[in-house]
């Protein structure tokens, strides 16, 4: 063949060839609904069954499976830590208001057989938000802080927790400054904190939190931020402030917190904390099934175990 014949048919035939394989690698998706696209007549029927059909139930098929729910950590970081440590433990809420969560936390070591193990703390000054503070406290745009927001109602709490005769709990009433007191704080060491719940909404409240923990955390301790996404998750405001700040060395060169992909799903409100130095607290390890190290025998060729 003459040598600018054949260049021409090659030219010609690469477009050809490369949108056969892009049709040959569409989704199941992209397949499905140019079949629809092919059967439906007219833009507006089409337009409203890709709404209605396709788009929607995706959203809420993604929500539904993937979305977070706060609560849901709590079984999971309960269950965690009793397979793989010994106790005591304890889940130290920061913010506590009327007590929805921590009534929910009390219950959680109940259903799951840990009242003996697991002490839940609720801190709260009980007077609600104070006015922000700061710059680290405005809202740009969103919800705002207010002073006096969620007051909640101490004796109510306790009568509550008396009532359901709950043995494992303790209530810290007062601003966190007077109530993590060196005394608590000795309490808390002993019984190793797996759960960090911050609900105290401030930049501030939350750092003078961290601040008196950090001496007694061990690696592996779970925070969870309720208003991490204040202000979209800025890193110059509220709780997300402060992770930016631990992970940037503020509070010393060692320590920071990494995201629990496993626990937060698809948020950013969920982390461990990880002290990288030899000294310092540590959750004492169940004793697990003995392995050698031996590498595993052949089983089958096939992808399952
Ligand atoms: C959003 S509410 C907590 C909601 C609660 N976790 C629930 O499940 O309903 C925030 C609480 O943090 C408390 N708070 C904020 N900063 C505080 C501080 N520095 N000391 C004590 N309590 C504080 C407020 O009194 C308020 O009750």
């Amino acid at each position: 063949m003459h040598e600018s014949v054949a260049k021409r048919i090659n030219l010609e035939s690469q477009p050809l060839v490369s949108a056969k394989k892009a049709l040959a690698d569409r989704s199941t998706l992209t397949k499905g609904m140019r079949l629809s696209s092919y059967l439906l007549p007219g833009d507006w029927l089409k337009t409203f069954f890709f709404l209605n059909c396709i788009s929607a139930p995706r959203k809420l098929l993604r929500k539904f499976a993937g979305s977070f729910y706060r609560m849901e950590q709590l079984y999971d970081v309960l269950r965690d830590f009793n397979a793989k440590y010994k106790g005591p433990f304890s889940i130290l809420e920061f913010g506590t208001a009327n007590g929805y969560s921590f009534a929910k936390m009390l219950y959680a070591t109940r259903y799951l057989g840990l009242e003996n193990e697991v002490t839940v703390h609720a801190f709260d000054s009980f007077e609600g938000l104070r006015a922000p503070d700061g710059k680290a406290e405005i809202s740009l745009g969103g919800f705002e802080w207010a002073q006096g927001q969620f007051k909640g109602n101490y004796e109510i709490l306790h009568d509550y927790c008396e009532k359901k005769c709950y043995a494992n709990y303790k209530i810290h009433k007062g601003y966190f400054e007077d109530s993590l007191t060196p005394d608590v704080i000795a309490e808390i060491a002993q019984q190793k904190p797996i759960l960090v719940w911050v609900d105290c909404d401030y930049y501030s409240s939350s750092k003078t939190v961290f601040e008196r923990l950090l001496p007694v955390l061990p690696s592996g301790c779970v925070f969870y931020f309720d208003d991490f996404e204040f202000n979209f998750g800025s890193r110059f405001t509220g709780e997300a402030k402060l992770v930016h700040e631990i992970n940037h060395g503020k509070f010393g060169d060692e320590i920071e917190l990494v995201p629990d992909r496993q626990l937060s799903l698809d948020s950013d409100c969920t982390y461990r904390f990880i002290r990288f130095s030899e000294s310092g607290p540590a959750y004492e390890k169940k004793p697990h099934r003995k392995w050698e190290g031996w590498p595993r025998p052949i089983a089958n060729g096939s992808p399952l175990p």
